[in-house]
């Protein structure tokens, strides 16, 4: 029952809008100094998509949290069927049939999918879990929203994409009709998420109500009904579909807040430094990936590899930087022939590398931003007698995370205390520091806010121009339309086509689904 006398003050007051399935009312939340929901206004109708986008930081999951009764609002409150509500935990969120779908998966990979769907809440006959009417119920469910599922696949065996549709279903199982989806899309692949976006269509057709929050503006822009921006943990506007386009949005998302902007500027190659020669590579299991690749790069210019994911061009980064041996083909360094060296060996002849997977290989989390910045082989000369050179580290250390505009408090607090978007920028002002002459970047914006991609393109941009050669892979066709001088297409393997750094979408598009050039007159 509500408890107002007059009509609360909703964030968009279109009297359509009056049904609102849940939200926010101007909820306040804060940790110790940090405000992260400042009077949020939230206002979600029955059977739509609704996006929230901003920053990193904005405060999206700590909304979601309180959504979901995870946390609680100091002040202000939660609606639910245009009710103010109280939620004690989860328990009361589900009983309002709610589901949250967290960035780290609930899956139990030991189970198959089918055991995990029904985990918990299994049809049983004659006090035995009924497998059968298990399967059918899983059917049914998997084929109300068009997607087909392997369910007595090893849970483990699955990929990340599979493992989330099967989440959302186990939600759904269990009679979620609001499904709250927390940056799913930042885990997956551009095919795996233009999936994952069918499926959020046909839950919103079966009369579902979504929450999902995303970095890719295109994607929001393509799905959502309503989207909702949060800047420092306060609601900044809340539209409706095609009141806004992209650029407007990131300019809500990012308000007058300074956006690194540098002009779109080319490079001026130089001469070759990194000469690949027919290299190929296979993939952990054996499976050839890279198929006779050859390609120059020179000092002072961007390369971009353009594919499909899946397409061999992990495997062709990985085989550069050597974490990954060849099964074929030369690497040279200038006059050196550098296929079989060391990692190691390679960082100490000038290389660099940025991973797609930069929790696993770009920062130590749990070691300080000290350790972090200098963590590059080839700075031994920061090593003397086993002891660090106390003033030569401190400098290093500025130079790296100012160079990136790191925000950081101490750099003695460690990696993890950085957002994901700082934390990418520490990376890539680690790896153009010093000298740099080629520089392996995967994915270096995957995941990042708008703001932190402005930082990263412009550290690439800044890298270029000292003089390091750069090959950038990167799912973003418009990211590598913006940096590249040129970009080579990777389809099955091999180069399908080079092109223009400011070739159309639609060319690099066609070479990558392996139309050749020319290929259209026959
Ligand atoms: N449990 C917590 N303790 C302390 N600070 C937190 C906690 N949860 C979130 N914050 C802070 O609140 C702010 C908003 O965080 P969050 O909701 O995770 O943002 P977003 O999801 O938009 O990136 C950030 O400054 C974050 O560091
Ligand atoms: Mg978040």
């Amino acid at each position: 029952m509500s408890t107002s006398s007059t009509p609360a003050p909703l964030a968009s007051p279109d009297p359509a809008a009056a049904s609102c399935r849940i939200g926010a009312r101007g909820i306040s939340r804060s940790f110790g100094p940090v405000q992260a929901n400042v009077d949020v206004m939230l206002t979600v109708r029955p059977a739509t998509v609704h996006a929230i986008v901003g920053e990193n930081g904005a405060g999206k999951s700590t909304l979601m949290r309180m959504l979901y009764g995870l946390d609680h609002p100091d002040s202000g409150t939660v609606v639910i069927d245009d009710e103010e509500v109280v939620l004690s935990g989860p328990r009361a969120a589900i009983e309002r049939r709610i589901g949250l779908v967290q960035q780290e998966l609930a899956i139990i990979p030991e189970l198959s999918l089918l055991e995990n769907l029904v985990l918990g809440d299994e049809p049983a006959h004659l006090g035995r879990v009924d497998w059968k009417a298990a399967r059918t119920r899983a059917d049914e469910l998997a084929a109300s929203v068009g997607i087909e599922i392997d369910w007595n696949a090893d849970a483990a065996r699955t990929s990340i994409a599979i493992q989330q549709q099967v989440e959302i279903l186990r939600l759904v199982y269990r009679g979620a009709d609001v499904l709250i989806l927390d940056e799913p899309t930042a885990v997956l692949a551009p095919a795996q998420a233009d999936e994952l976006l069918r499926l959020l269509s046909s839950l919103r057709e079966a009369g579902r109500t979504v929450i999902f929050i995303s970095h890719k503006l295109d994607e929001v822009l393509h799905i959502a009904d309503r989207i909702t921006i949060l800047r420092s943990g306060r609601t900044i506007a809340e539209i409706e579909r095609g009141e806004v386009d992209r650029a407007g949005l990131a300019a809500y998302i990012v308000g007058d807040s300074e956006v690194p902007h540098s002009e779109i500027t080319r490079g001026t190659p130089g001469e070759v430094v990194l000469r690949i020669e027919g290299v190929s590579a296979d993939d952990d299991r054996g499976i050839p990936r890279v198929d006779g690749v050859s390609l120059e790069l020179r000092s002072g210019e961007i390369v971009g590899v353009a594919a499909v994911a899946g397409n061999g061009q992990e495997e062709l980064a990985e085989s550069l930087i050597g974490i990954r041996a060849v099964s074929g083909g030369t690497i040279r360094l200038g006059d050196d022939d550098i296929s079989s060296r060391s990692v190691r060996a390679r960082r100490r002849a000038g290389m660099r590398y940025v991973s797609a997977d930069r929790k696993h290989e770009g920062l130590a989390l749990t070691l300080s931003l000290t350790d972090n910045s200098i963590a590059t082989p080839g700075l031994t000369s920061l090593a003397r007698a086993g002891w660090l050179r106390r003033g030569a580290v401190a400098e290093r250390v500025s130079s790296v995370l100012g160079r990136a505009a790191v925000r950081f408090g101490s750099a003695s607090d460690p990696a993890s205390s950085l957002s994901g978007g700082n934390q990418q920028r520490v990376v890539l002002g680690r790896e153009t520091s010093g000298d740099t002459r080629v520089l392996i970047a995967s994915q270096p914006t995957r995941g990042v806010d708008v703001k932190g991609i402005g930082y990263i393109h412009d550290l690439l941009r800044r890298a270029r121009d000292e003089g390091a050669a750069i090959i950038l892979f990167s799912e973003e066709l418009d990211e590598l339309r913006e940096l590249s001088d040129r970009i080579v297409v990777l389809h099955r393997g091999r180069i399908s086509g080079e092109v223009d750094g400011s070739s159309s979408r639609a060319e690099i598009g066609a070479l990558m689904l392996g139309e050749h050039h020319g290929d259209a007159a026959s």
